[in-house]
């Protein structure tokens, strides 16, 4: 049976809409582990770690990762910091083939400036908090089975360079 497709890299870095484009072209189903998280408590990211803190949030969303996993033939698009707990990469490696949607930390900033559901990137200075956030992630976003580089890639391009992985 057809593994999972895992979508994994920092915020803005495209996982939501690729992942929704993948899935159509495949044929696959779609999650997103954030917006499951979200309808189960239902209450927005923002409000979960304001409420109740990362440490809270970060324990629903291994639940989350052990739950969805073991399915089969989903494209499942990953917060930007599932990669932080070692079980979750372990479930994750288990039931999918992973692949790391890169991009500058120029790039984030740009992608991501502006909004205001990021508690993380809510901060005085952003792009530094990028930066910071980037080079302790980096070693554990490539752990996975292909990387794609999408700094000067359109939503349309990532999802072709992934396509022609998976059509092989
Ligand atoms: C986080 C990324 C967010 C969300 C939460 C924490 C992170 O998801 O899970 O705000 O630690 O990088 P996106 O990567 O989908 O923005």
């Amino acid at each position: 049976m057809k593994k999972n497709i895992v979508l994994i890299g920092f915020m803005g870095s495209g996982k939501t809409s690729v992942g929704k484009e993948l899935a159509k072209s495949l044929n696959l189903k779609f999650v997103d582990l954030d917006t499951m998280i979200e309808a189960e408590e239902k209450r927005p990211i923002s409000q979960i770690f304001s409420q109740d803190g990362e440490a809270y949030f970060r324990r629903i969303e291994k639940e989350m990762v052990r739950k969805v996993c073991p399915d089969r033939g989903l494209v499942i698009a990953c917060g930007g910091g599932v990669v932080l707990d070692t079980e979750n990469m372990q479930n994750l490696k288990q039931h999918g083939t992973l692949v790391y949607l890169k991009a500058s930390p120029e790039v984030i900033f740009k992608r991501t400036e502006g909004y205001k559901h990021r508690p993380l990137l809510i901060v005085s200075d952003p792009k530094k908090r990028i930066e910071e956030l980037l080079t302790l992630r980096e070693p554990l976003y490539a752990q996975s089975d292909y990387t794609i580089d999408t700094t000067h890639l359109n939503i349309a391009q990532v999802t072709e360079q992934i396509l022609k992985i998976f059509k092989k």
